[in-house]
């Protein structure tokens, strides 16, 4: 069994409360972008507390990523505001938002994208990297994150070189290397064994109880009932139901 080496947070640790209010997206399809458009999120409202673990459940193509998407500040909504800690990031300049994204998101992405010509220690120290944490710190805590992924014997592969489920813990550890505020996971065990599946989730679940970083995790993965806090279900674009656990 790994050992989870997430620290509790410190001194200048911000709890970021998520309030996603009425988000409304549609996209026009086609070459030319001339087709109607077609509504993909429709009236999302939803909150979530600081050290919550929700996952976002639904068919594929009913709009998880692209909620992923605007609470992470990726794209934009056609209407509604996305809040974290109090702060409407639409309304921050483009340099505040990459600042913002920078320090305060871990974002799994759905395909990874890591960078495949860089190892796997390069390539989960980037964001402290790009916080100009010092090259040596930020290699031990990538080394130290790759542990907890079970990829600790592999920290000097070229990422290209690596399995899906190897790419998909990669993208995971870098996610979580500089301990944001929320993280943001699309469908982080879709490539692993159930095993390796649940470290993920324990590793995921750390982040929210013991970092008390905010965490939605799009997922079609039964076994997420038993690590998160809440369920949403999403169906053609509107959040159906909110579950107990
Ligand atoms: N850039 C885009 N342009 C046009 N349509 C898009 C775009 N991105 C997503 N869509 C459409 O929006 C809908 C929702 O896509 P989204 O990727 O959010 O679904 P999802 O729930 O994440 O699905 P999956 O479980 O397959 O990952 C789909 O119908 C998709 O085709
Ligand atoms: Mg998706």
């Amino acid at each position: 069994m790994l050992l989870f080496r997430i620290p509790p947070h410190g001194p200048g640790f911000v709890p970021m409360i998520l309030n996603i209010n009425n988000l409304t997206k549609s996209y026009k399809e086609g070459y030319n972008g001339q087709s109607p458009a077609h509504r993909v999120l429709d009236d999302v409202t939803f909150s979530v507390a600081s050290g919550e673990f929700i996952a976002l459940r639904g068919a594929s193509g009913s709009g998880k990523t692209t909620l992923l998407n605007l609470i992470g500040g990726l794209d934009v909504p056609d209407s509604g505001r996305v809040e974290v800690a109090g702060q409407d990031i639409a309304l921050m300049s483009d340099d505040g938002r990459s600042e913002w994204r920078l320090h305060s998101i871990g974002f799994v992405f759905q395909f990874f994208n890591l960078i495949g010509n860089l190892t796997v220690t390069e390539n989960i120290a980037l964001p402290l990297l790009f916080q100009d944490t010092p090259d040596r710190k930020a290699r031990e805590r990538a080394h130290a994150l790759a542990d907890e992924v079970a990829l600790g014997d592999k920290v000097d592969r070229f990422v290209n070189q690596l399995s899906g489920g190897e790419m998909q813990r990669v993208a995971i550890a870098r996610a979580l290397v500089h301990e944001p505020g929320v993280v943001l996971a699309d469908e982080p065990t879709g490539n692993l064994d159930s095993t390796t599946g649940h470290v993920i989730l324990d590793l995921l679940k750390a982040a929210s109880k013991r970092h008390g970083a905010t965490v939605v995790m799009a997922t079609h993965d039964h076994k997420c009932a038993d690590y998160c806090d809440r369920t949403l279900e999403m169906t053609d674009g509107r959040l159906m139901k909110t579950e107990a656990p």
